[in-house]
């Protein structure tokens, strides 16, 4: 009898979600919609809220007896006219996501006890296409031999990315950024008449942009004399 009680009580704790503290990470590119399922469907009695942040700004509340469903804008009104509630399960939809919309989410449910789900969402900018030049201003170009060429790979307006130069499917250099919104560059020296395949590629945990380089056309030499 008593095995057959905790295997109740066992099975009560996994329609209730036996992992409540674990933090369920969500990654999406900006401009999807980021769906946050409560997984409540089945007793979605109790009252709810959804917070975001550190600071816990408090974003939805349902009080299922009056049937009240309010959503509010969050810290500077980064919300607006993006949340949308399921009714039913208490599930939070954003929808045109943006970056400012990274963050940890947190629902909570009180019923018979608190219940609570918390979803670190990750929202990544979606990717320029790497531009590859001539690099005029490098020492090498000027001073240096006739057979190289000095090249540069830039991205603008990036954040939280890797770039990085490919030889083949080697790994040649790479730099990183995280935080601001900032443009990186690369350089890259190669000889007039290397005949491998270089690429510049800029990634993020999501996504990648690649732009191969075409030595004949940057390294010319009259487009040389031309760009530097
Ligand atoms: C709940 O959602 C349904 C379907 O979206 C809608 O018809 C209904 O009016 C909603 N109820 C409340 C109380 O908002
Ligand atoms: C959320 O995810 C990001 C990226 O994976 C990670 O750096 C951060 O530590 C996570 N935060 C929490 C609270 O888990
Ligand atoms: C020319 O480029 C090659 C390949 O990147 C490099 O090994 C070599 O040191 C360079 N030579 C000069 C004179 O810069
Ligand atoms: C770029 O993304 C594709 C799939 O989207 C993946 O197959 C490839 O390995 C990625 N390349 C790099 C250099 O990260």
């Amino acid at each position: 009898m008593l095995f057959l009680f905790y295997l109740y009580c066992w099975s009560l704790i996994g329609v209730f979600g036996a992992d409540t503290n674990e933090i369920q990470s969500v990654s999406v590119m900006e401009g999807d919609s980021v769906s946050l399922n409560s997984d409540f469907a089945e007793m979605f009695n109790g009252d709810i809220t959804w917070t975001f942040g550190a600071e816990k700004s408090l974003i939805v509340k349902i009080k299922i007896k009056k049937q009240i469903f309010s959503t509010f804008d969050g810290p500077d009104g980064r919300f607006r006219d993006r949340l949308k509630l399921d009714n039913q399960t208490g599930s939070l939809t954003i929808t045109d996501s943006r970056t400012e919309h990274t963050g940890v989410y947190q629902l909570q449910m009180l019923a018979a006890k608190l219940l609570s789900k918390t979803f670190n969402v990750s929202v990544y900018a979606r990717l320029p296409v790497p531009v590859i030049n001539r690099d005029c201003s490098s020492s090498s170009s000027s001073s240096s031999s006739q057979q190289n060429c000095s090249l540069v790979c830039s991205v603008v307006n990036v954040g939280h990315v890797t770039l990085s130069w490919y030889k083949g499917n080697s790994l040649l250099s790479s730099i990183s950024v995280s935080d601001l919104s900032i443009s990186l560059s690369l350089p890259l020296e190669v000889e007039y008449q290397d005949k491998n395949t270089y690429s510049c590629v800029v990634n993020n945990p999501i996504s990648n942009q690649t732009t191969h380089l075409d030595i004949t056309q940057l390294c010319h030499t009259t487009v040389q004399v031309w760009q530097c």
